[in-house]
């Protein structure tokens, strides 16, 4: 039998727990710029810190027995919570937007299965070591919760996710990279084996042995068990070590730029993101608006952060796209801006130092333009140069109407 009030009251609890849902979720979010979700890392990284510490405190022999009671405690403590978040984002998985279409049974599963569910998952694993009885007694137990640890410390890392991407990107030269190291390890390794055989047979004697020490050599780390002793397999090697160095050189290359591009592109992302909050861009034509974007530089600054002060040097103004901040004027009045003002323009207008310190008075996100990029876009977009004029001249105006206010007192 159905009662008339009970689907009002069934629907009335699912909305209460979706938004709680939908609370959390923005809080474990990763890289969410809210205060709450980096309060929430920042505990994270904390207690990962105490866990990791005590692992490795707990592996020295020499420490008495008190204090080890003390550090198994910590481990169990740093399970547990770890533990608990995995349940927590289990139950939250149903908000990840990917997930959107699927039930929320099979969402949890879908999340269960990605790289953060799984190293979730491998963190709580010491906890069923324990429950099953292993017990946290010496330092090979000890060292696994180490190593599954340290793993949940790469979901903290933004550059992470970049770092897929970069390589997924860069396959092309870091394949032809590896093909020559390849090619330089195979040929040296066989060159020394002919000549090194049979002055050295247990180093060189078969081909596995002398590409060890090829590998050694190549990448230049030289332990120095297995070391040439003919001139050939001197010259062999000597020319190895040259390789190596040209090789790595290559490598990091082909990584840096591939990293630089690649949070160009997230860069660009972020402040196409948050300059539609800016009214000032957003009069302007996307053609326009995109030479903007990619001279812009997103920056979050905590509450009560001095971003600029007085009588420094004007290298940058801001745009404020989510926050408050507070400019501090010389007479002792305070102006306050919030989400799509900007300052700091007037020190470059003018070419002189800050008028006035700024600090944030909330969590602020904020569009940074750089003083060589804002003279160029200046120039380019006449609208956006008078509006920042004018804006500059109704402050100095303003500031001098004080100012006399002020002395006539
Ligand atoms: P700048 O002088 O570069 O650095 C301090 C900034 O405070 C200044 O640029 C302006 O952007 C801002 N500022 C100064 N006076 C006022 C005002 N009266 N109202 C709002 N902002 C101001």
């Amino acid at each position: 039998m159905q009662f008339a009030g009970q689907p009002a009251y069934g629907r009335t609890v699912t909305a209460a727990a979706t938004t709680l849902r939908s609370q959390v979720f923005a809080i474990l979010r990763p890289n969410d710029p809210g205060p709450a979700a980096r309060r929430w890392r920042a505990i994270h990284l904390v207690v990962l810190f105490v866990g990791l510490l005590a692992v490795i405190l707990l592996s020295v022999d020499e420490l008495p027995g008190g204090r080890k009671f003390l550090l198994r405690g910590a481990i169990w403590g740093v399970t547990a919570f770890f533990l608990v978040e995995y349940i927590v984002r289990l139950w939250i998985a149903p908000e990840i937007p990917q997930f959107d279409e699927l039930s929320p049974f099979r969402a949890r599963l879908r999340w269960a299965r990605t790289v953060p569910g799984l190293i979730g998952l491998l963190a709580v694993m010491p906890a069923a070591l324990l429950v099953i009885g292993y017990g946290i007694t010496g330092a090979d137990t000890a060292s696994v919760f180490c190593i599954l640890w340290i793993m949940k410390l790469g979901l903290h890392a933004p550059a992470f996710g970049t770092l897929v991407r970069v390589i997924s990107n860069e396959r092309a030269p870091i394949t032809s990279v590896l093909i020559v190291f390849a090619i330089l390890l195979m040929s040296a390794a066989t060159a020394a084996h002919m000549l090194e055989r049979v002055a050295q047979p247990k180093a060189f004697g078969s081909l596995p042995d002398a590409m060890w020490w090829a590998v050694v050599t190549l990448t230049t780390t030289g332990y120095g068990d297995v070391v040439p002793v003919t001139p050939g397999g001197r010259i062999i090697g000597s020319l190895l070590m040259i390789s190596g160095i040209a090789v790595l050189a290559l490598m990091t290359g082909v990584l840096a730029t591939g990293f630089a591009q690649e949070e160009r592109r997230r860069e660009y992302l972020r402040v196409w993101d948050q300059v539609s909050r800016v009214p000032l861009f957003t009069s302007l034509g996307v053609v326009t608006l995109s030479e903007i974007v990619g001279k812009l530089r997103t920056r979050y600054y905590p509450a009560r952060v001095t971003v600029l002060r007085r009588g420094d040097p004007g290298d940058s103004m801001f745009f404020i796209s989510n926050g408050e901040c507070e400019v501090r004027l010389p007479n002792g009045a305070a102006v306050r801006l919030s989400d799509g003002a900007f300052f700091g323009e007037m020190a470059l207008l003018n070419r002189q130092p800050r008028t006035a310190s700024v600090a944030t008075t909330k969590p602020t996100t904020m569009l940074v333009l750089y003083a060589s990029d804002f003279y160029e876009i200046a120039s380019h977009i006449p609208a956006l140069a008078e509006a920042v004029e004018k804006e500059a001249k109704r402050r100095r105006d303003e500031n001098l109407e004080r100012q006399s206010g002020s002395s006539r007192q």
